[in-house]
């Protein structure tokens, strides 16, 4: 049962400790920067995400958030935004239908701006929903820039969009430290079992990848790193991982956890040589890392042994799936930490009020976060963390500028 209390304390204590989208929705609430502007939501619905909804309609606009999972709201969060009268549409555990009918009320908004994490919102704004004229949104995750830069390269991108997971101050710190938290926040309240002296393979070694892996190190772990881009394989190997493929690292795994963007990285043939007992998660934003599938026709019984823990009988040998290979940080984890969320969602606030401002010079493509907002957020976490930093003197600045010989 949801509980509202719960959820406004989690939206209270969230906001507590996102001081940057703090400062931003101050500012925003007095310019009113989004009046008159609708702007629809698919994010994980949870604390972080309501505080970012919540700062955009005190800003003026009406907002309509729906979840970019099935599995990852927190229904807590939801009676307290409502309660609050934000229209949202979502909760932990909708079957496709309901999803794709919680986008459908977003979309329903007529919204000028979209904020999109995995691109399932912007893909209806290029089918079910071609009518509707979007000013440009913004993307927040690998998985989705993906496809928008497919969808710009086949020409059929009907708007400009904001990649923002690749603004610095994004996936430097959400990907790493927040993807490499909030797995093993996810992983070890599904399981209850230690990481120590585990042998963990992580595949991918991406921002999220790494993240994933300096962490179980920390924790204590064994950590094997599979990658299909041999430069990240050899940054694996001298950052003291071991490197090896798929097949042979499952061997020897206690743990396997996906961070690729890539559908089938563990298939058929990595079950069945999987040691007995290993336990498969997942941390990309798609269900399709672990083939579920594969699991399902090669086991001959599968039962919930645990919330989010699925046990599959292969023959003699037991193999577990954590939260039906959803990102597990969410669904049995509580996501990112505020903190990191704080500049995640400080880039999309200042993001979306670029759009705001700059929508009729803006075309329909996909666009890099400008510097300046990378920048005006890196500088507020900083102050928000009392660190102060040195400046180039104004000789040191024309040194920079100037051509010289080396002496
Ligand atoms: N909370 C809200 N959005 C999130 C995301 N993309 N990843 C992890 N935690 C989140």
């Amino acid at each position: 049962m949801a509980s509202l209390k719960d959820g406004k304390l989690k939206l209270e204590w969230a906001r507590e400790h996102m001081p940057v989208l703090k400062i931003i929705a101050e500012r925003f609430s007095e310019e009113k920067t989004f009046k008159g502007l609708r702007i629809g939501m698919a994010l994980h619905v949870e604390a972080k995400t309501g505080v970012l909804a919540l700062t955009l309609r005190e800003s003026g606009a009406k907002v309509r958030l729906a979840s970019c999972n099935p599995l990852s709201t927190d229904d807590d969060v939801v009676a307290a935004l409502r309660d609050l009268g934000m229209e949202v549409y979502a909760k932990k555990g909708e079957s496709k239908e309901e999803y794709y009918d919680n986008l459908y009320r977003v979309l329903e908004l007529n919204p000028d701006i979209i904020i999109d994490d995995g691109g399932d919102l912007t893909t209806l704004l290029h089918t079910e929903f071609k009518d509707i004229e979007v000013l440009g949104g913004n993307e927040e995750t690998t998985t989705g820039v993906i496809r928008l830069k497919n969808m710009q390269r086949r020409g059929i991108l009907r708007f400009p969009m904001f990649d923002v997971n690749d603004a610095r101050m994004k996936h430097l710190f959400d990907n790493r430290y927040g993807t490499g938290q909030s797995t093993l926040d996810g992983i070890m309240s599904a399981t209850n079992l230690t990481i120590a002296g585990k042998t963990v393979v992580v595949a991918g070694y991406g921002w999220c990848g790494r993240g994933i892996a300096m962490r179980m190190r920390g924790m204590g772990a064994d950590v094997i790193v599979t990658e299909i881009d041999p430069v990240k394989a050899i940054e694996a190997r001298m950052d003291g991982f071991r490197v090896m493929r798929m097949i042979d690292a499952v061997k020897q795994a206690d743990f396997v956890v996906t961070a690729t963007g890539m559908k089938d990285v563990v298939r058929d043939e990595h079950f069945l040589v999987a040691k007995d007992g290993c336990i498969f998660a997942n941390a990309g934003h798609f269900d399709n890392e672990v083939s579920k599938e594969a699991l399902e026709r090669l086991s001959e019984e599968k039962r919930e042994v645990r919330r989010f823990v699925e046990e599959y009988k292969i023959g003699d040998k037991k193999l577990y799936l954590l939260g039906d290979g959803r990102l597990i940080n969410l669904v049995a984890g509580q996501g990112h930490p505020a903190e990191i969320m704080d500049m995640s969602f400080s880039i999309q606030a200042l993001t979306a009020e670029h759009i705001a401002k700059n929508h009729h010079n803006l075309e329909p493509k996909v666009y890099a976060v400008p510097d300046e907002i990378d920048y005006e957020v890196a500088r507020l976490k900083l102050r928000s963390m009392g660190i102060d930093i040195d400046e180039l003197t104004e000789e040191q600045k024309r040194y920079l500028e100037e051509w010289k010989e080396g002496t």
